[in-house]
This record gives structure tokens, sequence and C-alpha cells, in this order.
């Protein structure tokens, strides 16, 4: 089975459409996405065009804010703390990665912690940890929703998680855990990554590196969630080599078409969700 995340993404846009007429007829209001974009990254240009493309068409409130590669850090800074004040804006997320001479902790560190789609604040990324309500990274989520798609039942399954990003390794293994799986986290460092990924029953695979993961890897049935976007000489691939393995596992998302989608859909469904915290308070 091909796990396919465009159709997924979709019907999580078309579900959030709906929730959002609905929060307009109670409150005479909508959820509002406000997104920093310092400098001229190709790719974050093209992330934040689309967040801002989908985020209209479900009806939010969409904001994109350009700033030059050389903006002082203090700018960007004041503008978060207005924009933590502004009623209209339920969500904040500044594009990473961000120039060197502005601190990508201070930023995150000044978005309010109700407002951090992107659940990078260390409030969000405690109470993950915690278990208790936080927001969620999209990525994460994305392959969490994907996988719960084919899965509902994660209770004792084995699951690895190969990297241990602050983006996706750490808080996706969170997700793991609160499902009752058991976890390996491998890396760089780790011994024998093919022996580890053989035992598992579940493959999140979020390191970067073209076609890491072979057929070889992966037992008979196991469940593979690829998270890589690695450009090649021969195209877009993943962290998996996706014609080998799609041969042994139940189920596979493909790169493109997989978790990718989800991700922006996701970060949709954190602004609903920031929204109505605030309205029902
Ligand atoms: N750059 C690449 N992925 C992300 C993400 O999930 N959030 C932010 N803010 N920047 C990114």
């Amino acid at each position: 089975m091909i796990i396919d995340g465009k159709k997924a993404a979709a019907d999580l846009r078309a579900d959030l459409k709906k929730k959002i007429a609905e929060l307009k007829s109670t409150y005479n209001a909508v959820p509002g996405l406000t997104v920093l974009l310092v400098g001229e990254d190709p790719p974050s240009k093209i992330y934040v065009k689309n967040k801002e493309k989908f985020a209209k068409e479900v009806g939010m409130n969409s904001e994109v804010i350009r700033y030059p590669e050389n903006i002082e850090e203090t700018v960007v800074l004041s503008k978060i703390r207005e924009l933590n004040n502004n009623d209209k804006v339920s969500g904040i997320l500044v594009q990473l990665p961000l120039p060197k001479h502005i601190d990508k902790r201070k930023v995150i560190e000044t978005i309010l912690p109700g407002k951090d789609v992107d659940g990078f604040h260390p409030i969000n990324v405690g109470n993950l940890s915690s278990g208790y309500d936080s927001s969620i990274p999209c990525t994460p989520l994305g392959c969490y929703l994907l996988l719960k798609k084919v899965e509902k039942n994660l209770n004792g399954k084995h699951a690895i998680m190969i990297g241990r990003s602050n983006l996706n390794g750490k808080p996706m293994t969170q997700l793991l855990l609160k499902e009752n799986c058991t976890v390996t986290i491998v890396h760089s460092k780790t011994k024998d990554l093919k022996a580890e990924c053989s035992r598992a029953d579940i493959i999140i695979a979020a390191v970067g590196k073209p076609k890491l993961v072979k057929g070889d890897w992966v037992k008979k049935g196991a469940i593979v969630i690829d998270v890589g976007i690695n450009k090649t000489d021969s195209g877009l691939v993943g962290d998996v080599d996706f014609d080998e393995v799609s041969k042994i596992a139940k189920a596979i998302t493909p790169v493109p078409g997989g978790v990718g989608p989800m991700t922006i859909a996701c970060l949709l469904n954190n602004t609903v969700e920031c929204f109505k915290k605030v309205q029902s308070k």
C-alpha cells in the first residue's frame, strides 16, 4: 500500500475549511496565520507561498511579512511582540533557516506559546514530552496522522526513529510513546543501523540521506514513513529506497506526495487549534 499524503492533506484541509466556516458563524471571526520570512532562501520562499495559498483556501486570514536578509534581529523580535498582542493573529510562524546573525532560539522563545503553531517553544516542547496539551510540530504531526491511517492501534509496536532533530525525531518520538510504542532512536553514530531497522514494525526516516533505508533493512509487513526530501541528479528522493522497500513494506509513503503535503495541512490545523483555545477561554 502506498500512503497517499496528497489525498490525506486535501481531506484534512477540507475538514478545516468546514470547521473554520462554523467558527466564523459562532465567533464572527476566523483564525489568522502570520508567517515571517527573512531573506531569499529559494525553498523557504516556495514553502511560505504555499502556506499562504492554503491558509487562504481554507478561509483563514493569512499574512506574510518579508524581510531582507540583512534585517536586524531587534526588528524581527519587536514584530513578533506586536503580533503576540494582536488578537487577529492566532498563529505566528518564523520560517527557518534564519540568517546567522539572527538568534533562532531568541526568535522562537519570543513567540507566545499559545501562538506557536510550529510547536518549537520550550513550553510546548515540555508540554508535549510531559504528555500535556501542546502545539505539535507540523512534520511529525503529519507523520503521525498518516501512520494512524494505516494502523489505528500502535500499542506495543516497535518503532525506529531515524534522526534525532528537534524538528522531527524528538517530537515524533513523543507521539510514538504516547501511542505506547517501544521506540528506538537511531542516528549518525548508531553502530548497526541495518540491524536496528530490521527489528522494527514501524520505521520513520528523517535524516536527509538519499535512499539510506534499503529493502533488506526492512521487516516484511513493516510500515515506513519517509520524511526525507533530497535533491539528487535523478530528481527528488526520500531517505528510503522506495523501489526496494515498497516491495517488502505493508505501507510506505512516497516522496514526493507523502509526508510533504501533510505538513502545511497540519500547520493550518495547529492555527485553528490556537484560535479555538483563545475563543474558549
Ligand atoms: N523550515 C523547514 N521546516 C520548517 C518548519 O516546520 N517550520 C519552520 N518555521 N521553518 C521550517
